[in-house]
């Protein structure tokens, strides 16, 4: 699916945000402070939520997309920043109302429902942008800088993705309706795909299911995927979510690449500074807010390439034929879970 569509009528990018939690936060704000954005609404059903972000950015709010978008207000693009499960009610309505769409990771938990949010699209005539940040990591934009020119042959990928058991159990409410396969690998089988140029094409995991499982999380610990990749490569993704939280970072994402001439190592967690009390010693990460009060980041940086691709920019960004492959990966892995089996990835 092209990612081209005409210029919009002269005046400020209308963005409308659905889902006010941790990253709805950051393109909530990122779009507040964009010069050529209004942020129309954001839809949260946690009324303490709303409320503290509407006042904050002094905007108006709603339960739900269906709301926002019966309420006349006058938009050009959403981004939806609902919990994994609950992408595709928000997505198809804003798609089937002739928006633009930027969606978080992953597109959706199976394919059927990320068929149902490509057709919307096809109706309604949107776009869509899948929220596959690293793409903005100048660490990565070097390594596929350096892949693409240099046009060595891929041998293999290894990613380790991991948080600390705080962020199932205590960041997110709903980690049991997710996994550390659905929460995390897309971020890492996209990376695979972006900088080898090739896709997965059948998979087999492992997977741990019991720390979490009993502190009441029924999800699984940690899931190891084994791919075949259609360059003849092979790729290995190690995501886990039972870290202890003593740890100097909340993650830890390592990404290696080994070419028939060359190999890379991306340490991403180790971009952070090290800091030490007397007490403890950690990460101190970059500020999520510049000196000036403006969000700063990977995520920021993706909300403003939307913002400018729905304004009129010619941009190259991760659409939904990316974000099917990876939906339909990850349905493979979780397959392979639960049957002990090689799945194949449908293409
Ligand atoms: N937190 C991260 O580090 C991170 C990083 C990259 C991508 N993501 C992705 O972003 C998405 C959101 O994650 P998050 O960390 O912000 O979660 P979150 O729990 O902090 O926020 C999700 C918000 O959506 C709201 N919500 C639920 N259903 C809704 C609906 N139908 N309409 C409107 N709002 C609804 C919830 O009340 C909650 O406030 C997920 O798909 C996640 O995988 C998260």
């Amino acid at each position: 699916m092209t990612l081209r569509k005409g210029a919009k009528d002269m005046g400020p990018t209308r963005v409308g945000v659905i889902g006010g939690g941790i990253r709805g936060r950051i393109f909530a704000e990122t779009t507040h402070h964009h010069s050529g954005a209004e942020l129309v609404a954001v839809c949260e059903p946690n009324r303490d939520r709303a409320t503290a972000l509407g006042d904050a950015l002094g905007i108006q709010t709603f339960d739900s997309v269906d709301e926002l978008l019966s309420s006349g207000a006058e938009l050009d693009a959403v981004v939806v920043a609902t919990p994994d499960f609950a992408h595709e009610q928000p997505a198809v309505a804003a798609l089937d109302a002739g928006l633009d769409l930027l969606i978080e990771k992953p597109l959706a938990t199976s394919e059927e429902e990320a068929q149902r949010i490509i057709a919307a699209a096809v109706r309604g005539g949107g776009r869509i942008v899948v929220g596959f940040e690293n793409r903005w990591n100048p660490l990565f934009s070097a390594v596929h800088h350096r892949l693409r020119s240099d046009n060595h042959r891929m041998v293999s990928q290894r990613a380790l993705l991991q948080d600390t058991i705080f962020v199932p159990t205590e960041m997110l409410s709903w980690a049991a309706k997710s996994s550390p396969a659905w929460f995390l690998m897309p971020h890492v089988l996209d990376m695979a795909t972006w900088l080898s140029g090739a896709r997965p094409v059948d998979v087999f995991a492992r997977g741990v299911n019991h720390v979490l499982r009993d502190r009441g999380v029924d999800t699984w610990d940690r899931v190891s995927a084994s791919f075949a990749m259609s360059d003849g490569s092979i790729l290995d993704l190690d995501c886990g979510w039972v870290q202890p939280t003593g740890k100097t970072s909340v993650f830890e994402f390592r990404f290696e690449v080994e070419t028939d001439a060359d190999a890379y190592v991306i340490d991403v967690d180790a971009t952070g500074a090290r800091h030490a009390t007397a007490a403890r010693t950690g990460t101190l990460g970059a500020l999520e807010h510049d000196n000036r009060g403006r969000p700063q980041g990977v995520a920021a940086d993706m909300m403003r390439d939307f913002i400018d691709l729905v304004s009129g920019a010619d941009l190259d960004l991760p659409g939904a034929e990316q974000g099917l492959l990876i939906t339909r990966a990850l349905e493979a892995v979780h397959r392979s879970l639960e049957t002990g089996s090689v799945e194949p990835i449908t293409s």
